[in-house]
């Protein structure tokens, strides 16, 4: 049986961006797979814009790229106690393609912010979207990464080992859901 699709999905932008190490550990723990990232580097949603030109190209690729995933593993920073700007963005877009790309499919969210709770208010908040959008979200202990600016090393591997089990396990519990 061929290697299971898994695309990962940054909720911040920036190339140093912890949730993308984070993202990068999720995969490793994942297992074989064939690995692709999805970018939210996309235009603001307007309505207007929407109505004028439709769904831009770089959504459309980007939900094309979800339907194709057997699974999908979603970083969530926190920006102000809630969802990062750029990752809420990107869910609404990808909630304006028709066909529902999220829908029954299998997705975790992870987090890592520099505060204590590891970002779990952004975690809780783009759960809560991807409830609305219908993905199956797999259950799970919270990957919450605190303090992600000393929880890397300096080959980006998490440091924490209870950390790196609980990611372990998730990916275990996503796998089982696609192969
Ligand atoms: C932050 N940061 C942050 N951290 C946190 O734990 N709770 C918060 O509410 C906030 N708020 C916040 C607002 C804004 C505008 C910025 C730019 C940052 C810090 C944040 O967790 C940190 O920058 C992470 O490194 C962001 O994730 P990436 O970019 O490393 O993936």
């Amino acid at each position: 049986m061929a290697n299971p699709k898994l695309l990962l999905i940054s909720g911040s932008l920036r190339k140093g961006s912890y949730n993308r190490m984070l993202l990068a550990e999720a995969a490793e723990a994942f297992g074989p797979a064939e690995i692709s990232e999805g970018s939210l580097d996309l235009p603001l949603y307007d309505g207007d814009l929407e109505e004028a030109e439709g769904v831009p190209e770089a959504v459309k690729h980007l939900a094309q790229q979800i339907k194709d995933a057997d699974a999908v593993v979603i970083g969530a920073p926190e920006y102000n106690k809630g969802i990062t700007g750029v990752l809420k963005n990107g869910l609404d877009w990808i909630s304006r393609v028709p066909g529902a790309a999220l829908k029954d499919k299998p997705v975790v969210v992870v987090s890592a912010s520099a505060g204590r709770t590891g970002g779990e208010t952004a975690q809780f908040m783009t759960l809560s979207c991807l409830t609305q959008l219908q993905a199956r979200l797999v259950p799970g202990t919270a990957i919450l990464i605190a303090g992600a600016m000393n929880a890397f090393d300096d080959a980006g591997k998490l440091k924490d080992e209870t950390s790196r089990k609980l990611l372990a396990d998730r990916m275990v519990a996503l796998r089982a859901e696609v192969v």
